[in-house]
């Protein structure tokens, strides 16, 4: 595995990879979630491409920035393991070396609901990097995980709206046995809020099966107190509003303590 920092590195390790470019986007601190991810771009293309960035641009002030974990050795471990070819591991200086950039990608109205109405700014910065990372690397094919629905909804759109030759491909959600989806997040979770965030995963697998399924997921969250409800709702596929039948999403966002956490699953409405 060629692992690289700088642009020059990057620009020469691309011209060099053959066939068909995958590239897999991470902030680091991987799981068995990003090895999916590489496993799924390993089987389908020909280079594996991986970039580690924690991207200051997506936090807002007073959000986990600093204390995002950063397991960089850890991380090169799995990606070797998973058949990594090319690791981007830029500094914020390479990303961004005139520091924050003036001119960002503007993610339109479907960022002012679910994370982007929780979290603003998000989207501008989500895409942004990604939208960097996609000129710097040039991928044919590009993975992101479903578990952040909305991001991989508008990094579609991005790419549709911009005309970038990119196709982009989901990956299933990974969880624990016990149905915890997995985030480089849980590992802020004491062992008792460990426990108390499943409730996240249960009350979308309840609702599913409930004929209110909104109203189901908020009675399964007000089981469970030391959870804070931030949304709970049904959506189209697309995440617009939700169908009378037919497929359909449940997503969720809550604080176990400190630790802001998201889920969703998908549903088919009778
Ligand atoms: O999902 C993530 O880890 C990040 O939002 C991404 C796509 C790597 C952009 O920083």
């Amino acid at each position: 595995m060629n692992v690289v920092e700088t642009r020059e590195q990057l620009a020469a390790a691309r011209a060099a990879a053959r066939g068909t470019v995958a590239v897999v986007m991470t902030m680091g601190a991987l799981h068995e979630g990003h090895a999916a991810l590489l496993r799924t771009a390993r089987a389908e293309a020909d280079t594996v491409l991986l970039t580690i960035f924690v991207n200051p641009l997506q936090f807002a002030p007073g959000e986990d920035f600093d204390r995002y974990p950063r397991t960089l050795e850890a991380d090169l471990a799995l990606a070797r393991e998973a058949g990594v070819d090319i690791a981007f591991t830029p500094t914020p200086q390479v990303m961004y070396p005139q520091g924050p950039p003036a001119v960002r990608v503007d993610p339109g109205p479907a960022a002012d609901q679910l994370e982007g109405a929780s979290r603003p700014g998000f989207f501008h910065g989500v895409l942004t990097v990604v939208n960097k990372l996609f000129q710097l690397t040039r991928p044919d094919v590009a993975y992101f995980g479903e578990k952040d629905y909305q991001q991989l909804g508008m990094i579609r759109a991005m790419v549709r709206d911009f005309d970038l030759p990119i196709d982009v491909r989901g990956v299933p959600t990974v969880r624990e046995p016990d149905g915890l989806a997995l985030s480089s997040r849980n590992r802020y979770l004491a062992p008792a809020e460990r426990q108390a965030a499943l409730v996240l995963s249960r009350a979308l697998r309840k609702a599913a099966q409930a004929p209110e399924p909104v109203a189901a997921g908020v009675a399964e969250f007000a089981t469970e107190p030391q959870v804070k409800l931030d949304y709970f709702v049904l959506t189209d596929p697309m995440l617009g509003p939700a169908p009378a039948h037919g497929p359909a999403r449940l997503l969720t966002a809550a604080w176990v303590g400190g630790t802001r956490l998201i889920d969703n699953i998908e549903v088919q409405l009778p």
